[in-house]
């Protein structure tokens, strides 16, 4: 086999020698850095904000917000008033306590990064959704949690089914003119009135922090909960992966809604007191490539698909802006194509450095290092202090280059606490005890650096996003005509996957291109944007086991031309 790697960079990074931090290092070491580790008094906001704000980082610009209206920038001290103001404003107008849930539904902004920390401060979980989401996605999760408050704008109000949400008290309008009434408050007005000054609530390390709703294979999108003691991992691995430094300018493009958006768009550069950008508004190449010119980007976190879309626009967005500050780029949220790392070391002479993780794991566990050879199609090596293995299917440890199931053992700070509501789920990912069960496959080769197969379950991965399978499928079969649908992740050039539905009819609807896009839209207002089929394929009958679980492998199988396998448990 052939295999192509890059040699390591030279250079002053924080991590110098993979193999010998490797041996040596320990959690407990990374623990020294933090206040808590004297004072005693936990709290991760406090870290990420007031700690600098008190210190030599007052100062220093802590976010630079673009968007098509917008310029602004906010030293550590602003991050801490404003932070500040939104803690109490939640206290004061909501009642909020520890413990308590509060979810922010709106575009990003520093409004909803202030509130996001705001309600850390006061050690309550916060609850981040992708202003995508549709009715049925906010419904979802705001009941699965019971949120007691809820910050979003009018606009998006229209998404959000009150009706349905008995434990739902407040609901914080942030937008102009706002009508007070009933439980609906006016965000800004009282941000504005707010006092600067809060007491923060201090919390045990194991304590809530953030809920991330994410998707499986089957079921209901599942509630995963992060606690404080992750700060840990977010501060050491934006240390050794992200390479962050003093004058770092860095800048993650993931939405808070999903976890690359909050553990390296938020706690990341803020632990370690980073200068961190925040662009609104959407994908565009020229508005990509101008915004790491005009700030000067040193540190650039992305994904595989918006990579894959740059290479796509090609030479003339990419030649008409000067990119030389970029020192580091890195992606996450599927596959990086060896062919998207060639682009990036011919387009802005730079390695792009592979990280994999989860929603589940909270922070990167195996990741390519600049001090360590780059193998092209690797997501790299476990992080100093992160044991990671393939285990055959009995739990039993496989030799290099032999594909199983991708496991990490337990100890890592970051490891999700529980999923909310659901012990049985969170035990599922522990079949053989001390390891973590991935559902990834992979497979390690002789050297210890590790290579990504598939899922192992049929979750699909679409621009770096998890769908669930069978919430689609779910959202499908409401619609009138739809009798039964099957839903598989097809392989795409530029998104990795798409979606495909298989759909069969019920009487009296007859297939047409029309109805294909009558039931995409139903998704795609039902659900989510990303959640909508981009392809629907009319059949007969979905294949369902005797026990009547749709078999997606067969589907797959059909896709893509390849034998269907073991049918013996296929109804007919
Ligand atoms: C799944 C987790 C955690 C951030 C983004 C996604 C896939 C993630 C990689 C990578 C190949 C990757 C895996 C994983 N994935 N990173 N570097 N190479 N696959 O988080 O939505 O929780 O999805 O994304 O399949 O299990 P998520």
């Amino acid at each position: 086999m052939k295999m192509e790697a890059f040699p390591p960079v030279e250079g002053n990074y924080n991590l110098q020698n993979y193999e010998e931090m490797y041996e040596k290092f320990q959690w407990d070491q990374a623990e020294e850095q933090f206040s808590w580790h004297t004072t005693g008094k936990v709290n991760l906001a406090y870290e990420a904000v007031d700690r600098h704000a008190e210190g030599s980082k007052k100062d220093k610009a802590a976010l630079c917000y673009l968007s098509s209206t917008r310029n602004e920038t906010y030293t550590f001290n602003d991050l801490k008033q404003m932070t500040n103001k939104a803690g109490n404003v939640l206290r004061t107008k909501a009642g909020v306590k520890k413990g308590d849930r509060v979810f922010i539904f709106m575009p990003r902004s520093p409004e909803l990064y202030f509130a996001l920390l705001g309600v850390i401060k006061i050690g309550a979980i916060v609850g981040p959704l992708f202003e995508a989401f549709m009715e049925d996605a906010v419904r979802d999760r705001l009941y699965d949690s019971s949120a007691k408050v809820l910050i979003t704008t009018p606009e998006l109000l229209e998404r959000v089914p009150v009706q349905d949400l008995p434990a739902l008290e407040t609901i914080f309008l942030i937008g102009e003119n706002i009508e007070e009434k009933d439980q609906y408050v006016d965000y800004q007005k009282h941000f504005q009135e707010a006092s600067a000054q809060l007491d923060i609530e201090w919390v045990e390390r194991t304590d809530g922090l953030i809920l991330h709703y994410t998707s499986g294979s089957t079921g209901k999108p599942k509630g995963v909960l992060h606690v404080h003691n992750a700060m840990v991992q977010h501060y050491q691995s934006a240390k050794w992966v992200l390479d962050l430094q003093e004058d770092d300018i860095y800048w993650c493009t993931a939405d808070p809604g999903w976890v690359t958006g909050t553990s390296y768009g938020i706690f990341g550069p803020w632990l370690t007191g980073t200068t961190n950008i925040v662009a609104g508004g959407r994908f565009s190449p020229e508005g990509w490539y101008k915004t790491i010119e005009s700030f000067g980007v040193t540190v650039w976190y992305s994904a595989p698909t918006s990579f894959r879309m740059l290479m796509a626009a090609g030479e003339p967005a990419l030649k008409s802006h000067n990119l030389t500050s970029l020192r580091h780029v890195l992606s996450v949220g599927e596959p990086l194509n060896p062919e998207v790392i060639r682009w990036g070391q011919e387009s802005f002479k730079k390695r792009i450095h592979d990280t994999w993780w989860m929603t589940e794991t909270g922070a990167q566990l195996i990741c390519n290092y600049p001090c360590m050879e780059l193998r092209l199609g690797s997501m790299g090596k476990p992080l100093p202090g992160v044991e990671a293995a393939i285990l055959d299917d009995e739990g039993n440890i496989l030799p290099p280059n032999q594909m199983g199931n991708l496991a990490i053992k337990k100890g890592w700070p970051s490891l999700m606490h529980t999923i909310w509501n659901n012990q049985e789920k969170y035990d599922s990912y522990f079949p053989f005890s001390d390891w973590y069960v991935s559902g990834d496959s992979a497979y390690m080769d002789e050297e210890g650096y590790f290579w990504f197969q598939g899922r192992v379950d049929d979750v699909i991965m679409t621009a770096g996003e998890r769908v669930g399978p069978f919430e689609v499928e779910s959202k499908l079969i409401e619609h009138p005509a739809v009798a039964e649908a099957g839903v598989i992740g097809k392989p795409d050039h530029i998104r990795g996957e798409i979606i495909k539905a298989f759909v069969a009819l019920n009487d009296g609807y007859t297939e047409s291109d029309q109805l294909k896009e009558e039931i995409r839209h139903f998704v795609k207002t039902g659900l989510a944007a990303h959640s909508a089929p981009r392809e629907i394929e009319f059949c007969e009958k979905i294949p369902k086991t005797r026990s009547g679980k749709i078999m997606r492998r067969v589907l797959k199988a059909w896709e893509l031309g390849l034998p269907t396998g073991d049918l013996s448990t296929l109804e007919d």
